[in-house]
């Protein structure tokens, strides 16, 4: 499944709500974060899926939804003050279309305007290396240092509400 160039036009990001949404989106994350890039974690529905909100973008069929998962993330709550976005998944061949960051902006327009998350001051990534310069680019910074993690390079990236700008 291919979207055209432009195509970002044709992405909506929506909350997953029903079990259906949510078996696609795991499956998603299966051929993403498990068979491609070797994270075995993400190959089960876990605890913190349980009480997190998922974002899944799906690709308008002119004016219907294409209920096909090209993306998708979780958002919970970290340690006091702290929002996580992780388990940051697009099918490959949608790649460099847009989705991760319109993703990411429904996440923080979510996180830093409704009064369910006013307590938050920062959402926190912990970002596969190769991800990183995704990350600085929609302007995160870096925190900490550069360890492995599931044998694999990983490092930090925040973004502080005072940061946030709408988009
Ligand atoms: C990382 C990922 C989520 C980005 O999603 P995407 O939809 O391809 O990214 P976008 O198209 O929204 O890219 C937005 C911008 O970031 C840039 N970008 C995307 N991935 C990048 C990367 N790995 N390194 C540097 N820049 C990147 C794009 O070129 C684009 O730049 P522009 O705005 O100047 O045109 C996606 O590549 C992916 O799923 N990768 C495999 C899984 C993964 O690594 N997940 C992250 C786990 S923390």
């Amino acid at each position: 499944m291919t979207i055209s160039s432009g195509g970002k036009d044709q992405i909506q990001v929506c909350i997953a709500k029903t079990d259906a949404e949510k078996q696609a989106l795991q499956n998603l994350r299966t051929q993403v974060l498990c068979k491609e890039l070797g994270f075995e974690v993400a190959q089960h529905y876990d605890e913190v899926d349980k009480r997190s909100v998922h974002l899944v973008a799906y690709r308008m069929d002119g004016e219907a939804l294409n209920k096909e998962p090209l993306g998708t993330l979780r958002i919970f709550r970290g340690i006091p003050g702290q929002m996580v976005i992780g388990r940051v998944g697009v099918t490959r061949n949608c790649r460099g279309l847009g989705i991760g960051k319109k993703m990411i902006a429904f996440a923080e327009n979510l996180i830093f305007t409704s009064d369910e998350y006013k307590d938050i001051e920062t959402i926190i990534i912990h970002a596969y290396f190769p991800s990183r310069d995704f990350y600085l680019g929609i302007g995160y910074k870096e925190s900490g240092d550069v360890h492995i993690e599931q044998g694999e390079p990983h490092v930090y990236v925040v973004k502080n509400r005072e940061e946030w700008v709408s988009s």
